[in-house]
């Protein structure tokens, strides 16, 4: 199964710090039966000439550690973009922003948004993306503040071909807090075919990397083949495998 949203890269955000921590977050992704990572930290355009150096040599350092402590991990490199009125353009001069092997065409833009934003201006990105043949994967909608309100809109975008990446954690369900969990399965049911998974993992405490959660969740839920759509199929697809 593959984790599409992971800050396990040390150093370069506010995810893994050091290469301790990096490991620790690989580990748990091993023990919870997670065999692929999309190492996806934080980017924006005005960072960019600083960060992609430093992703790079942190994307080797950790591919270097994982080999040598003999940990069955693939790390695919990929960033959380925030999103603004120039993501594609940025994604088309800078393809190193893209998630998946590079090289690999119709690799996929994941776009972070802001809470308060207006989704409209994802149907406008979405409509520039694919004029350039760019997949958007939008990050964690369901912790956009008019998640709730938004379920036509999201399955108008979905149809449109729009990406949607669930966190694994918010798939957690209690009495007081069922309407998003429930929102992301009906959402998926719509169509799991638009559908990948992340951990969003900052760190082994307190945001830790596994998908547990979701994988209980979807599989007593939708069942099974579209935890295995969601999990492997979808993200193998974008990520070039
Ligand atoms: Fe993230």
């Amino acid at each position: 199964m593959i984790d599409f949203h992971c800050h396990i890269l040390p150093g370069v955000d506010d995810g893994a710090q050091n290469i301790e921590e990096s490991l620790a977050l690989a580990q748990q992704c091993v023990k919870a039966g997670v065999d692929a990572v999309v190492a996806t930290p934080h980017g924006h355009g005005s960072v960019l000439d600083t960060l992609l150096p430093k992703r790079q040599a942190a994307f080797r350092q950790l591919g270097e550690a994982l080999q040598r402590e003999n940990i069955p991990l693939k790390l695919y490199p990929g960033m959380e973009y925030f999103a603004d009125g120039h993501s594609v353009d940025m994604a088309v001069a800078h393809p190193e922003i893209l998630c998946g092997i590079p090289g690999t065409p119709y690799r996929p833009l994941l776009l972070e948004i802001s809470i308060d934003m207006d989704l409209q201006f994802v149907k406008d990105l979405l409509f520039m993306a694919q004029l350039k043949g760019i997949p958007l994967v939008l990050a964690h909608p369901e912790r956009y503040k008019n998640f709730r309100k938004s379920f036509p809109l999201l399955c108008e975008l979905m149809d449109k071909g729009l990406v949607l990446q669930f966190n694994s954690e918010d798939f957690r369900k209690s009495f007081f807090h069922r309407a998003i969990p429930n929102m992301m399965l009906a959402l998926m049911d719509h169509d799991p075919t638009r559908v990948v998974i992340g951990s969003d993992a900052h760190d082994a405490e307190e945001r830790p990397a596994g998908l547990q959660i979701a994988q209980e969740s979807i599989s007593k839920t939708l069942g099974k083949a579209v935890w295995e759509q969601v999990s492997q199929q979808n993200p193998a697809e974008l990520i070039g495998l």
